[in-house]
Order: structure tokens, then C-alpha cells, then sequence
């Protein structure tokens, strides 16, 4: 089954998945589901921030770096150079996995991939209390101040591993610089400790880093195909998204060619990830939220609560305006509409179509950030039937058909398969 709706195009060997909304879209189970046509699956962006979770038989993972595809046996897995990601948190992952009895050595990490320490985190959790009622509401897994040291040339990187000495000096570097920022707080993380921390991981982690360009680029020359698989969602893209609440990288599908080191030439289609409805975690702008029962009962009936961080997310109506802005962005060749499912059961169903300012003029995804913007929602009429085991888009309740083809007209992208619950297997197309 493919949900592309164009055959793959052999000149242009890597496909990308990305999430179109907040996060927690479902990507990691639409790449599990498409990881069996590709020889790699690599992550670009972001760190263990982010939290897929996947069901295969009875097996339940929550993954936060290692890319979804981990379960589809004969894939290779990279944790690509835009990354940012923690010793701890990749050899933790390693081993839940080796423990299930998956083939580890599968799994690469670039050279060019910066290390998160502890003091990034310590850092992350100090500048969120600083920022009080602002506050971003990060996953508190240092992303933001690694990702801030990368830019700012203190970044050490899994290459850096390999060599102790020097890996030494640049945590010593890294502190000094920091001194400041730490002035005042407990728990600053004390150099002999991070430094031996660093070496201890580093005999585990060193067999997993690769020269990911060359990695990459050998394998085009074997006709492998890649599928990059995204983090976190476009509206939390550092650039694109909700300013300054978004996480510190580039979440969009161009943030693949950045991240992965390869060019926009590689690249045949772009495949959006959008749940049937919207949810947020963390601060700022959501025009579509719902702060009524309604809200409550897509928080209860989607479980949507964070992988990462198990906080309660915001959730609200589907938003056809940053969808259509999220299809400019990255390019949509089609989506996939995630949790259909968990509409069940309402009367009525939104669609969020269009913004307006506090005065009533009509207003585009600029006017987000506006406090007093208000919505038009669109009402459709729901279903009462479970739908968890229809396969066919063609064999849902009248009214879901069409209201996915609603989503597909207001986004702009056509629609190639939903999901209608949490197993694999689940998924109408
Ligand atoms: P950070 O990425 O930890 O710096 O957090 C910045 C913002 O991105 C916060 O609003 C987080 O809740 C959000 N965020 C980060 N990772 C994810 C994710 O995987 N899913 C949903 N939201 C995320
Ligand atoms: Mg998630």
C-alpha cells in the first residue's frame, strides 16, 4: 500500500514525513507503516524531546529519539547531523530495545550530531522559571540551550567522542562560558562529573557514529531509498511556527536537506501527518482550542497526554488556516489524518476555516499571535459508529467520509489514508 499518490521516482530517492500541526500528530506510526519501502529512516531534527509512540502486537514502545522505523526489521536507522541528542537518553533507548531483541547495530548516529549534556537541561529548566508567566513550556530536555551552543560554536558533537582530551576541554570551555547564567542556581551540574559521565557513555555510544553523509550518500549510490522522518510539527518550527513558543529547530521538511545533509534534488514527495483534530502542549497561540467539555472529551477519548513529559495537552478543533499555511511550507503532496476514530461519538464536529481580529476583519495565519483573534468554525454533522475496524475510506459512516473530504479541500492536499485507532494495522485507506 502506498499512501503517495505519485510512484517513487528512482533520480529522487529520499521521501519526507513531517507533522503539519503542533506535534503529536502520529507521525511514528505512519513511518512505521511506510518504513518497509525504504532501506533508511533518519531523523533531522530535534532530540528527545520528541515522543512517538508505536503498538505492534503486543508490544507498546515510546521512542524519543531513535527513529519510528526501529520495529520493521532490515532498516537502517540514523539519527541524523540537524539533531541534538543525550548520551543517557540514546543508550537507555538502546538497551529497552536490545532487550526486546532488536538488532541494535541498526542504529547510527552522525558524527556531526550534538551532544545534549546535563547542564543544557539544567539550563533549559533555569531559563523557564526565569521566563514565569511567559514560559515556553518545554520538555525540559536542554534542546533549546544545545541547540543555542551549536549556533554559538560551544556544541560538542558525537564526533567529538572519540577523542577524551579534547572532549574534556570543550565541556571545560562549555561551563565556563555558562558560568554566568548559573550564578545563583543550585544543582549546577559540577565539570568531573559530566566529563566522566561523557566518557563512560562514549565506549557504548562510538560503535553507533557515522559519517552520516557518507552513510547517506553511499546508500543513494545502492539505490537505496530514504524516508526522513520529521520531529515535533510545523507550527513549532523555529522559524515558521509560533515565535517565540516553538522548539529550537527546524521542523518543516526543508529542515530535512539541513539536517541530513543532502540536497533538495534528493527529494521526491512530502507527506503531511495531521490528527483528525488539534492538539497543543506547552504555551502559547492555539486559535482552535476548545477550553470547554468538548476539549475535555477529545483529551480523554485521543488519551492525549505528552509521551515525553505525561502533561495533559491542550486540544481543539482541526485548523484549516494553519494547515493550508503548514501545505505552503513543506510542500504537500498528500496527508494523513491521524485518530478519526476518536471523533466517534460527537454530535457535531469543527473545522476551524478562518481567523478574525478583535475587530472583525478577517485576518491569515499573521494574526495568530493576535490575544483577542476569534474563529469561524465550520460545523459538520458526527458519527455514532466505532469505526476502529473499517479499512476502507470508502466503508466509513457517511458523515467521516465526508468530513475527510472536507479536511482535504479546506488543507488543500488530498487526503491518502486515515487511521481509525492505535494498532498498525488500523488505518483506512
Ligand atoms: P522544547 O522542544 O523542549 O524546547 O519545547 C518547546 C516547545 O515544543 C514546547 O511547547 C514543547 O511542549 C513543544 N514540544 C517539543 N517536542 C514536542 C513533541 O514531540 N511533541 C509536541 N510538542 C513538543
Ligand atoms: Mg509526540
Amino acid at each position: 500500500m502506498s499512501m503517495f499518490p505519485a510512484p517513487p521516482d528512482p533520480r529522487r530517492p529520499v521521501d519526507i514525513c513531517v507533522g503539519i500541526q503542533w506535534g503529536d500528530e502520529g507521525k511514528g506510526r505512519v513511518v512505521d507503516l511506510l518504513a518497509r519501502d525504504y532501506g533508511i529512516i533518519a531523523r533531522f531534527g530535534g532530540g528527545d524531546n520528541a515522543g512517538h509512540s508505536i503498538e505492534v502486537g503486543d508490544t507498546k514502545l515510546a521512542l524519543h529519539i531513535v527513529p519510528s522505523g526501529v520495529l520493521v526489521e532490515g532498516t537502517k536507522l540514523l539519527i541524523g547531523a540537524g539533531t541534538v541528542v543525550s548520551l543517557r537518553g540514546l543508550a537507555d533507548e538502546l538497551d529497552t530495545l536490545a532487550k526486546l531483541g532488536v538488532d541494535v547495530s541498526r542504529i547510527v548516529v552522525s558524527s556531526r550530531a550534538h551532544i545534549v549534556f546535563p547542564y543544557h537541561a539544567a539550563l533549559d529548566k533555569l531559563l523557564e522559571k526565569q521566563r514565569g508567566g511567559g514560559a515556553i513550556g518545554t520538555t525540559g530536555r536542554g534542546i533549546g540551550p544545545a541547540y543555542v551552543d551549536r549556533v554559538g560554536r560551544l556544541g560538542i558533537t558525537f564526533g567529538d567522542l572519540a577523542k577524551p582530551e579534547g572532549l574534556a576541554s570543550k565541556i571545560r570551555q562549555a561551563l565556563i562560558a555558562r558560568e554566568p547564567l548559573f550564578a545563583g542556581a543550585d544543582d549546577v551540574p559540577r565539570e568531573e562529573d559530566v566529563v566522566a559521565e561523557a566518557l563512560a557513555y562514549a565506549e557504548r555510544i562510538i560503535p553507533h557514529v557515522v559519517d552520516d553523509v557518507a552513510f547517506l550518500h553511499d546508500a543513494f549510490a545502492r539505490g537505496e531509498r530514504v524516508l526522513a522522518e520529521g520531529a515535533q510539527g510545523t507550527m513549532l518550527d523555529v522559524t515558521y511556527g509560533t515565535y517565540p513558543f516553538v522548539t529550537s529547530s527546524s521542523t518543516v521538511a526543508g529542515g530535512a536537506c539541513t539536517g541530513l545533509g543532502i540536497g533538495p534534488t534528493t527529494v521526491g514527495r512530502v507527506i503531511g501527518v495531521a490528527k483528525a483534530y488539534c492538539t497543543r502542549v506547552g504555551g502559547g497561540p492555539f486559535p482552535s482550542e476548545l477550553l470547554d467539555e468538548r476539549g475535555e472529551r477529545l483529551r480523554a477519548q485521543g488519551r492525549e497526554f505528552g509521551v515525553t513529559t505525561g502533561r495533559p495537552r491542550r486540544c481543539g478543533w482541526y485548523d484549516a488556516v494553519a494547515a493550508r499555511y503548514a501545505a505552503q511550507l513543506n510542500g504537500l503532496d498528500t496527508i494523513v489524518i491521524t485518530k478519526l476514530d476518536v471523533l466517534s461519538g460527537f454530535e457535531r464536529v469543527g473545522i476551524v476555516t478562518g481567523y478574525r481580529r478583535g475587530d472583525g476583519t478577517p485576518c491569515g495565519i499573521e494574526g495568530m499571535t493576535d490575544p483577542d483573534l476569534r474563529v469561524e468554525v465550520e460545523e459538520h454533522p458526527g458519527w455514532a459508529e466505532n469505526i476502529r475496524g473499517v479499512r476502507r475510506i470508502a466503508d466509513l459512516p457517511a458523515s467521516a467520509r465526508a468530513l475527510l473530504d472536507r479536511l482535504a479541500a479546506v488543507t488543500g492536499v488530498p487526503v491518502a489514508a486515515a487511521s481509525v485507532g492505535p494498532e498498525r494495522s488500523a488505518l483506512a485507506v
